[in-house]
């Protein structure tokens, strides 16, 4: 589905709910990450980019509370301020709404009451960030109607907030910061300490190239529990190397840093070092992927992407069959690299292929998926599309 169509359906279910025309069209992105996978959490660094597809929000202000129609639930949801200040009260898409109303009003903002319409082409439960699209496009509509003060560099912290603090999820900066800060044509580079971001070129059709984006299909397992773990590992290893963040560990340091969590008195286990290996690393793969896009050398990022996934599958251990197959087979069909993007068990592959090679890669995605009894994969190619805007 095209933007201007989810836009459309936005906009109907608007007047179609609440009986006017909505004041303005708000829309924001999922995202694909290029590389550097659980860093974020980690003060390290990201380079994601925009998907086209996005969430679409028709917005207008209204006497009072909040009022939510989403095309995910037959049913609108009103809450009041009361609801916004009690966490855990609302469920599912709903409490990411109310989790931005919240982040806001805590963050001193005068929130304006409002009714909303929703509408999302991004898949849902497919390591897209589907919620950060939700969450970016109800915060930037809020705070374009209300005039409020916040501007775009401060608005993926308090996205993140909600998903942290009000809907009890504890993911990183990444997707919001991609949601909101991506521009069509480029990944952002962002350092996840600083917050500083740099837009880098990632035009790969100018290069006869395509990314191409498969959904593994993959039922997500465990994930929750699964990446609270990983991060709890990570912290628990800056913790004993005493460091602020795995970021402070340099390339250079690695070994060194090993074997002192292998040594000392609380002797951290080998799980302990195979997670802190693939941070380390992994921040380095996606210094070394920005000097290769800034170079114009964009095939040569492949064998990084391809060391990401290895890396994610053997010391992250957050990679399940169906992505492992996938990126197995994108590369013995001639991909330049590939591996899984997002928080991981399930979600979504991303190989760089020659432009013409896209089919001919699916259809040997999905000939090894049916050898190995799995469900069809979907694939589709992408180009980096706009961050968080006004339509
Ligand atoms: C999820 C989280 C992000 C990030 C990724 C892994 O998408 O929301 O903050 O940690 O996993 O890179």
């Amino acid at each position: 589905m095209t933007v201007s169509a989810v836009a459309a359906r936005a906009e109907e279910s608007f007047t179609h709910t609440y009986g006017t025309a909505p004041a303005g069209l708000w829309a924001a992105p999922g995202r694909v990450n290029l590389i550097g996978e659980h860093t974020d959490y980690n003060d390290g660094f990201v380079l994601p980019f925009a998907l086209p597809q996005r969430v679409v929000v028709a917005a207008a202000r209204a006497d009072s509370g909040w009022q939510v129609r989403s095309d995910l639930a037959p049913e609108p949801v009103t809450f009041g301020a009361d609801e916004v200040a009690r966490p855990g009260v609302l469920d599912g898409w709903a409490a990411y709404v109310a989790g931005v109303v919240w982040a806001l009003r805590d963050a001193g903002l005068p929130v304006p009451p409002a009714r909303l319409a929703l509408a999302s082409d991004v898949p849902v439960g497919a390591g897209v960030s589907s919620s950060a699209a939700l969450e970016s496009a109800v915060l930037t509509a809020l705070v374009e109607l209300g005039d409020l003060d916040l501007p775009v560099d401060r608005r993926p912290a308090l996205a993140q907030r909600a998903e942290n603090a009000y809907v009890g999820a504890p993911t990183g900066i990444m997707d919001q910061a991609a949601s909101i800060r991506c521009q069509a044509g480029h990944a952002l580079f962002l350092d996840c300490r600083t917050r500083a971001v740099r837009q880098i070129p990632f035009d790969v059709a100018a290069h006869g190239l395509a990314v191409l984006i498969v959904d593994s299909n993959a039922p997500h397992r465990h994930v929750d529990g699964e990446y609270g773990a990983r991060r709890k590992s990570c912290e628990a290893a800056a913790h004993l190397l005493g460091v602020p963040a795995l970021r402070d560990v340099a390339t250079g340091d690695l070994d060194a840093a090993l074997r002192r969590l292998g040594e000392g008195p609380e002797g951290a286990d080998e799980v302990i070092r195979r997670r802190v290996r693939h941070v380390v690393t992994e921040n380095q793969r996606v210094l070394d992927t920005v000097a290769h896009l800034d170079a114009g050398r964009i095939r040569e990022i492949g064998p990084l992407l391809t060391a990401s996934h290895a890396s994610m599958r053997d010391d992250f251990e957050i990679t399940v069959p169906e992505v492992d197959v996938a990126v197995q087979a994108a590369l013995a069909a001639g991909a330049y690299g590939a591996r899984m993007t997002g928080g991981g068990f399930g979600g979504c592959v991303l190989a760089l292929v020659d432009a013409g090679q896209a089919p001919a890669t699916a259809a040997a995605v999905e000939a090894a998926y049916a050898a190995q009894g799995f469900p069809a994969p979907t694939a589709w190619v992408v180009n980096p599309g706009p961050g968080a805007t006004r339509l």
